[in-house]
């Protein structure tokens, strides 16, 4: 095991953090505040955010939409470049939190933005931002990635960078008193996965990255058994807290990773608008089960340290079948069907998507070829 390991974003956790924003943000910054389709006016959040800005001088830049758009994101670009904006404040999902992120970058690029996703250029400037989260699922608000969807070519790509990292984040779990039942569900599934794409490879022997992520595991199960719950503060909490850390850096330093899964998802939300946890929720089974001989080690080691199965030869198949009666527990789709009609030409599209983003040796072995993934999609009926 080898790796170099720090988290900087500083967090705010509980019930009323959102008054910490006025002294996180300092004041002499203008800061330009990043948010959505409003449901943050619907909840407070947007009230309490303008009650610890009164001392800041602060512009806002609204309409960031799920998935969110360089087509969209250009415009704030725009406004950051154009008023001098030295702090940014992302308030909302994981699409806010990613949108900010580009846009604190972009806005340090003289040339096109987009160029950050295909890698022409690459990130170590950006203005410095911070992130009020209201949906937990991402881990966006204290990692350094972000994922961005060109519209008009429906292109869905990540980009990584220090730069964007934010410099803290408030976790106040009263913002998710107005979530959807859909969001909530699709909260837990990414955050689970976010865990497998960290975990299910290679047995590499790190007790404490194993040990942390099958805990995470329990906690993601646990709370969705105990979903009746979901109006208290306890459960909020624990939901928040289990999704950031699935997805802050820690679990995933000095292991294997997979990300075949995500890589694959994308696809499905470029071109169909499938959610994201959607998304994964129907590849990761196909793909599971299409990469067992490699991922049989780890499997059982889910199937027994997660879901208390008991030692089978069959115990790494079983495994996958709890994952799926899992997801359709908190009512996500497994199968591909269930997004559309003409399957034979979507996967084709899909395939087609995946060779021009060069995405055409996933894994944690690169053993995903453009080959793999149509069976991989083919399987998930
Ligand atoms: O736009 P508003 O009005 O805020 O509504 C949003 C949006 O419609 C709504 N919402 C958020 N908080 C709410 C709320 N509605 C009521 N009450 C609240 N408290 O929920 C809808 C979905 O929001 P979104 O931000 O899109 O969801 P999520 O947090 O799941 O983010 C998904 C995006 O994150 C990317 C995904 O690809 C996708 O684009 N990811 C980013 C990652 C990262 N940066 O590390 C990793 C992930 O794997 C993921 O890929
Ligand atoms: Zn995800």
């Amino acid at each position: 095991m080898k790796f170099s390991y720090v988290n900087p974003t500083q967090i705010h956790f509980g019930q009323g953090q959102i008054e910490t924003i006025a002294t996180s943000i300092p004041k002499d910054k203008k800061v330009l505040v990043i948010y959505g389709g409003g449901s943050i006016k619907k909840n407070g959040v947007y009230d309490q955010v303008c009650d610890a800005l009164k001392e800041h001088t602060w512009t806002e830049f609204s309409g960031v939409e799920a998935n969110p758009t360089v087509e969209t994101l250009d415009k704030a670009v725009v406004i950051a470049k154009e008023q001098a904006i030295d702090y940014i404040l992302a308030v909302g999902g994981g699409s806010v939190i990613d949108g900010a992120k580009y846009v604190a970058a972009a806005a340090k690029y003289d040339g096109d933005g987009w160029d950050i996703l295909i890698g022409k250029h690459q990130v170590t400037d950006a203005i410095p931002l911070g992130a009020i989260l209201t949906l937990p699922a991402t881990g966006s608000e204290s990692n350094s990635g972000s994922v961005i969807t060109q519209k008009s070519t429906q292109t869905k790509l990540p980009f990584m960078s220090p730069a964007v990292q934010p410099k803290f984040a408030v976790l106040d779990p009263d913002s998710m008193k107005t979530l959807p039942e859909r969001q909530l569900v699709n909260g837990i599934v990414d955050a689970w996965v976010h865990v497998c794409e960290q975990y299910l490879t290679l047995p590499t022997g790190a007790m404490v990255q194993d040990g942390y992520a099958e805990a995470l595991l329990k906690n993601l199960l646990k709370l969705a058994e105990q979903y009746g719950e979901r109006d208290n503060n306890e459960w909020r909490s624990n939901l928040m807290w289990t999704a950031n850390q699935a997805l802050n850096g820690l679990i995933g330093s000095g292991v294997t990773h997979d990300w075949a899964t995500h890589m694959i998802g994308h696809e499905l939300t470029a071109l169909y608008n499938v959610d994201h946890a959607r998304s994964l929720s129907i590849i990761q089974p196909s793909l599971l089960r299409n990469q067992i001989a490699t991922k049989r080690a780890k499997l059982e080691q889910l199937g027994s340290n997660v879901f208390g199965l008991a030692a089978s030869s069959d115990l790494a198949e079983r495994t996958i079948v709890e994952i799926e009666n899992f997801y359709r527990s908190v009512q996500l789709p497994t199968e591909l069907t269930e997004h559309g009609d003409d399957k034979a030409a979507a996967i084709d599209t899909i395939i087609k998507q995946l060779e021009t983003h060069g995405m055409v040796a996933l894994g944690e072995n690169q053993a995903i070829t453009l080959e793999v993934s149509r069976q991989i999609l083919e399987d998930a009926v």
